[in-house]
């Protein structure tokens, strides 16, 4: 049995051998394992790609591919509130790339990194949302599922909403 310590919000040691009861062991498989890991812990840590890759019985090299090309999947925690740019074509020509630079740098996110240390945002990119009328898009999913979309974002209205969220969050 494969016993993995998973560092979250809250710390807790499981079973991730459980997530994959029904699953046959089979390579092909591997997507469907990572995907079950990040829902359950909301991003991949380096533990689990390594039981999926186990289980399946693939490299870790191959599942750590497969982690790092879609989007979908995060190897690092996600912010309480995920805010994703779009960088499809109109969004990414309409300034979402400025947009982006200028999340980070008021949310002081490291280099390589992409959730603020406190973990209360995450800025992420995304391919098109289809409503590329109102690019450049940005996207803020919120703590309860919800979705705010935000159409022609700019800073400065990028910066309002920010310091709101902060605002609720009984942060300054
Ligand atoms: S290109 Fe951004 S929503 Fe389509």
């Amino acid at each position: 049995m494969l016993n993995v310590r998973v560092s979250n919000n809250q710390q807790s040691s499981t079973s991730i051998e459980s997530l994959f009861n029904d699953l046959e062991r089979v390579p092909h498989n591997l997507i469907e394992a990572l995907r079950r890991i990040q829902s359950k812990y909301g991003y991949l840590p380096p533990e689990g790609i390594k039981a999926a890759a186990e289980y399946v019985g693939v490299p870790y090299s191959q599942a750590y591919s497969v982690a790092t090309f879609y989007h979908q999947y995060s190897l690092e925690p996600v912010g309480k509130y995920r805010i994703l740019l779009c960088m499809g074509t109109a969004c990414h020509l309409r300034g979402n790339d400025l947009n982006h630079e200028f999340l980070r740098t008021m949310l002081n996110i490291e280099k390589n990194k992409k959730t603020t240390k406190d973990g209360l945002f995450s800025v992420e990119v995304a391919r098109c949302f289809g409503c590329c009328g109102l690019a450049p898009v940005v996207v803020i999913e919120n703590p309860d599922g919800t979705r705010k979309i935000i159409g022609k974002a700019n800073a400065r209205v990028l910066r309002a909403v920010i310091l709101k969220i902060k605002r609720s969050e009984g942060k300054r």
